[in-house]
C-alpha cells in the first residue's frame, strides 16, 4: 500500500543553524521511514518579503540544501526540489485564488504580524497578501495527508485545511447532482426513501451515524435501482462532494526548546547561533563564552541552572547523570561555569561531525545538489501534474 505524503517546505535562509535542526530538521529526517516524504524550497515564499533582492535566493538555496543533506535528508526516498521549479503551484495558486474570499487572506494573524515586524519593508503588496494562498496551494497539490511544521505555521494549516474544503464544496459536485439524487431516491421507493433522507440528515446535520448502517442494508438490497444510483445513494450519505484536494493535518514539531548562546531565540541575525557546519575549535569557542547565571559572578558563588542559557542546553545535549551533576555542582558551587560546559561543547561537536562529513561532497561540488534538485523537481511535477489534471477537469477547464 502507498503510504500518507507528508510535505514540507523552507524559505531558503541560507546556511541553516543547530536550531533549526532540533527544530525543525530532525523531525523531517525522522519522517522519511514513515511516509513518502517531500521536501521543497519555498523561493516564491522568499520574494513576497525580499522582493527587491533577488540574487541572494539562489546561493541561500544552495546552502540550506546543503544542510537539509547534510541533516541527513535522503533524496533517493524523498523527492527534494525547488518550488519555482514546477509550475503547476503557480497554476494552482491562481485558480484557488479566483474564490478565496479576501477577508480570509486579511484574518491570517501572520499578515498583519509580519508587516508589524518588517517595518522597514514595503509589505502591502499583492503577493504578500497572497502568502498562505500560495502555501495552500503547495501542500494541496501535493495532496499532503500531513504537514510538519512550527507552531507560527498552524494558522496558514488552517487556512488551507479551509481552501481545500471551498475548492471540494464548489467543484467537487457531480453536475446536476441534487437532481439525480432525488431521481435515485424516486426509484428506492417511499418508506425506505423517507428512511434514507432521515438518516442522511440526521448524520450531516449532528452527526449521529447510528442510522447509516440500517440504511446501507437497505440499498445494498434493495432491487429497484441500479449500480450507479446506489453508487450515488451511499456516496450522498456521508457528504455530496468528491474529496478532490485533501485537507492535509499539520504535524506539530515540538518547539525547540533550543535557544541561542545568549538565551534569546537562535538566530543568525542575533550573532547567538550556531551553525550546522560550524567548525569545532568554532563551537567550543562559542560555548565556552556563553553567558551563564548573572549572579554566579565568582568561582565560589553558587549558582541557579534555571537562570542559565547553557541550562538549556544541558536539557537537549545531555543524559539524566550529567543534569544531575550539573544541577548539584552549579548549586554548589561545587562545579566551575567551564567544567559545566564543556559536555555540551562536546556533545555538539560529536553531533555536527557526521554532518560536516555529509556536507562535504555537496560543498566540494555543488553540481550534485543541482541534480538533486532536479530529479526532485522531476518527481514532484509528476505528482502536481496529476491533480491539476483533477483540478482542472473539476472546474471545466478542457485539457488542450
Ligand atoms: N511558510 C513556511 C515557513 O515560513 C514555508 C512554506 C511555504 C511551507 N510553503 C509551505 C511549509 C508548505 C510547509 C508547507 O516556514
Ligand atoms: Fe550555568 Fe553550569 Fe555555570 Fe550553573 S555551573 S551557572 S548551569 S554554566
Amino acid at each position: 500500500m502507498a503510504s500518507e505524503r507528508v510535505l514540507s517546505g523552507m524559505r531558503p535562509t541560507g546556511a541553516l543553524h543547530i536550531g533549526h535542526y532540533h527544530g525543525a530538521l530532525k523531525n523531517w529526517v525522522r519522517l522519511q521511514p514513515l511516509y513518502d516524504c517531500f521536501y521543497f524550497v519555498a523561493d516564491w515564499h522568499a520574494l513576497t518579503t525580499v522582493y527587491d533582492d533577488p540574487s541572494i535566493i539562489e546561493s541561500s538555496t544552495v546552502e540550506m540544501v546543503i544542510d537539509w543533506l547534510a541533516a541527513g535528508l535522503d533524496p533517493v526516498k524523498s523527492p527534494v526540489f525547488l518550488q519555482s521549479q514546477v509550475l503547476e503551484h503557480a497554476e494552482l495558486f491562481l485558480l484557488l485564488a479566483m474564490h478565496t474570499p479576501l477577508g480570509w487572506l486579511e484574518r491570517v494573524p501572520t499578515y498583519k504580524d509580519q508587516q508589524e515586524k518588517l517595518k522597514d519593508k514595503d509589505l502591502s503588496t499583492y503577493g504578500f497578501l497572497g502568502y498562505p494562498l500560495m502555501m495552500a496551494a503547495d501542500i494541496l497539490i501535493y495532496r499532503a495527508a500531513y504537514v510538519p511544521v512550527g507552531e507560527d505555521q498552524v494558522p496558514h494549516l488552517e487556512f488551507t485545511r479551509e481552501a481545500a474544503r471551498r475548492f471540494n464544496h464548489l467543484y467537487g459536485r457531480e453536475v446536476g447532482f441534487e437532481d439525480k439524487l432525488a431521481q435515485s431516491l424516486k426509484k428506492l421507493g417511499g418508506k425506505a426513501a423517507k428512511q434514507y433522507t432521515e438518516a442522511r440528515t440526521r448524520y450531516q446535520e449532528q452527526g449521529d451515524a447510528e442510522g447509516l448502517e440500517a440504511v446501507r442494508a437497505l440499498i445494498a438490497g434493495a432491487g429497484s435501482i441500479g449500480a450507479a444510483d446506489r453508487e450515488r445513494l451511499l456516496g450522498a450519505l456521508e457528504g455530496s462532494r468528491k474529496q478532490i484536494l485533501v485537507e492535509p493535518k499539520a504535524l506539530l514539531t515540538e518547539a525547540s526548546r533550543l535557544p541561542g548562546l545568549d538565551g534569546q531565540k537562535m538566530s543568525k541575525s542575533y550573532g547567538n547561533a550556531i551553525a550546522m557546519r560550524e567548525e569545532p575549535e568554532s563551537v567550543r569557542k562559542k560555548v565556552r563564552t556563553m553567558p551563564t547565571d548573572p549572579s554566579r559572578v565568582r568561582r565560589t558563588d553558587p549558582g541557579n541552572p534555571e537562570r542559565c542559557p547553557v541550562w538549556q542546553f544541558h536539557l537537549v545535549y545531555s543524559d539524566d547523570g550529567t543534569r544531575e551533576w550539573v544541577t548539584k555542582g552549579c548549586t554548589t558551587a561545587g562545579i566551575g561555569c567551564l567544567e559545566c560546559k564543556a559536555p555540551v561543547a562536546e556533545a555538539i561537536v560529536a553531533e555536527l561531525e557526521p554532518m560536516r562529513e555529509r556536507a562535504q561532497p555537496y560543498l566540494d561540488n555543488p553540481r550534485l545538489v543541482h541534480d538533486i534538485l532536479a530529479d526532485g523537481c522531476d518527481r514532484a511535477r509528476v505528482v502536481a501534474r496529476e491533480t491539476m489534471r483533477d483540478v482542472r477537469a473539476a472546474m471545466g477547464l478542457k485539457q488542450g
